[in-house]
């Protein structure tokens, strides 16, 4: 599909078609093929070995929730290079970038493309992978209504929580007080997390509309702090998440996004497209009690931050289009002892991690080259490029939201010969 700029592709050594599954194994009853963490680690020996640029083409299968833009089989465009700082590898895919935009829709993105950090990403949009199309930006107003008498936000602030807001300009006539009492816009807000959605409406003449208890929080000098700090003026709508800061970050980039699309905020005649970079290196699992990798444990922590590697930024970006993300991608560990500490903290102890990825450690002992990479989602970016809204649309055969293909409708039972034939029972 893509006419691919051979000035851009010719530094590349080697093109192979791989396929990545768990199989059972027919010789040998009991055992399978399975392949954790995509085709990762090969491309990485790879590198060791001495292929320092390398391309591929991976076929790939994932067991997961199905949405508008993820099925289960979808195909990979990826790339591992030696020897390339971070830079280098950003401006050589943005060059790839700009040029499948420019041949297959004439359009000219940014040179070079604009960037956000993580961090600077989730306080601005609540979200790693922003749609810009639109502006909406949040703003955190906990200091502001630090000594409020208004129940609901210091309960939140006195458990270490806090208060953003959605600034909605001319939202005070779109949305009805009922509306944000008890419509769409409130479950949306509860189904992603909040308790309830306070708000707060400018009149034309520059008065509050809203719980007196919240109003009343703001004398003159915060009044004047907030309406800036907002950018709010007479007529606008704000609306308030009160909670612990992951929470709150997540309902207020679903309201954003709802709100934009409702008002038909979003300009469908811009490309946004932008990096992410400086994700953490882990984030904690509640559920499990642990730290676990955000990208995956073979993400390389930026230098500067080894003093305390469970806090440490990765070097690693996300590459996203219209609030999508069409690439992923880091620099590598390819140091032992620094690809030990950061199992360690995953809690895989030195044992499992030889039994798992014992051939990785061995080969990094040989000597690694500094190297990273990026995988594209081949179909996402086709469902991008063609204007599609559901990556179904771009996929022959594609699996229903229920992970059934609708033409041979597997998944299927079979025949318990066929499972004699891989010595398998079902339990
Ligand atoms: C959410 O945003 C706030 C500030 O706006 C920030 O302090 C916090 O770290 C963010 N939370 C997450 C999980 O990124
Ligand atoms: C926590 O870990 C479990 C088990 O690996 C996983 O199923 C779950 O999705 C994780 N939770 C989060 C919030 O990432």
């Amino acid at each position: 599909m893509v006419s691919t700029d051979p000035n851009i592709l010719s530094i590349f050594k080697v093109i192979v078609i791989v396929s990545c599954f768990t199989l059972v194994h027919f010789m040998k009853p009991g055992t399978f093929y399975a392949l954790p963490q995509s085709p990762q680690l090969f491309k990485q020996m790879l590198m060791v070995s001495g292929f320092d640029k390398y391309y591929q083409i991976a076929r790939c299968f994932r067991d997961e929730d199905l949405r508008a833009d993820r099925q289960p089989e979808f195909t990979q465009l990826d790339m591992e290079l030696a020897f390339t700082p971070l830079e280098d590898m950003l401006s050589l895919n943005e060059d790839l970038i700009r040029k499948v935009f420019l041949d297959i829709k004439g359009v000219e993105l940014p040179n070079p493309f604009p960037r956000l950090t993580y961090a600077e990403a989730m306080n601005r949009y609540g979200s790693d992978r922003p749609d810009t199309r639109f502006d909406l930006e949040l703003k955190d107003v906990s200091d502001i209504f630090s000594d409020s008498s208004f129940k609901v936000f210091t309960d939140a602030l006195n458990n270490g929580g806090i208060i953003k807001v959605l600034c909605i300009p001319s939202g005070a006539k779109a949305f009805s007080n009922t509306a944000l009492k008890k419509g769409d816009i409130v479950s949306e807000a509860i189904k992603s997390g909040a308790k309830g959605l306070p708000f707060l409406k400018i009149q034309e003449d520059g008065q509050f509309e809203g719980v007196p208890a919240l109003t009343s929080s703001l004398d003159p000098a915060k009044e004047e702090l907030f309406l800036k700090r907002c950018e709010a003026g007479s007529g606008d709508l704000i609306l308030f998440v009160v909670g612990p800061t992951s929470s709150v970050n997540k309902t207020l980039d679903r309201l954003r996004l709802y709100v934009a699309n409702m008002l038909g905020l979003v300009d469908h005649s811009k490309h946004s497209i932008l990096w992410v970079t400086d994700f953490p290196m882990f984030e904690w699992n509640d559920s499990e009690q642990r730290l676990e990798a955000l990208h995956h444990p073979f993400t390389a922590p930026n230098p500067k931050d080894m003093n305390d590697l469970a806090s440490a930024r990765a070097l690693a970006y996300d590459m996203v289009y219209n609030g999508v993300e069409i690439g992923g991608g880091s620099l590598r560990i390819y140091r032992r002892d620094v690809q030990q500490k950061v199992l360690e903290i995953v809690a895989i102890s030195l044992e499992q991690a030889e039994a798992k990825f014992g051939y990785l450690l061995e080969a990094l002992d040989m000597g690694a080259p500094p190297h990273g990479g990026i995988a594209y989602g081949l179909d996402r970016l086709v469902m991008l490029l063609s204007g599609s809204s559901s990556i179904r649309d771009v996929i022959a055969l594609p699996k229903t939201t229920t992970a059934q293909c609708a033409l041979t409708r597997s998944p299927s039972e079979v025949d318990p010969q066929q499972l004699r034939d891989l010595s398998y029972r079902l339990q």
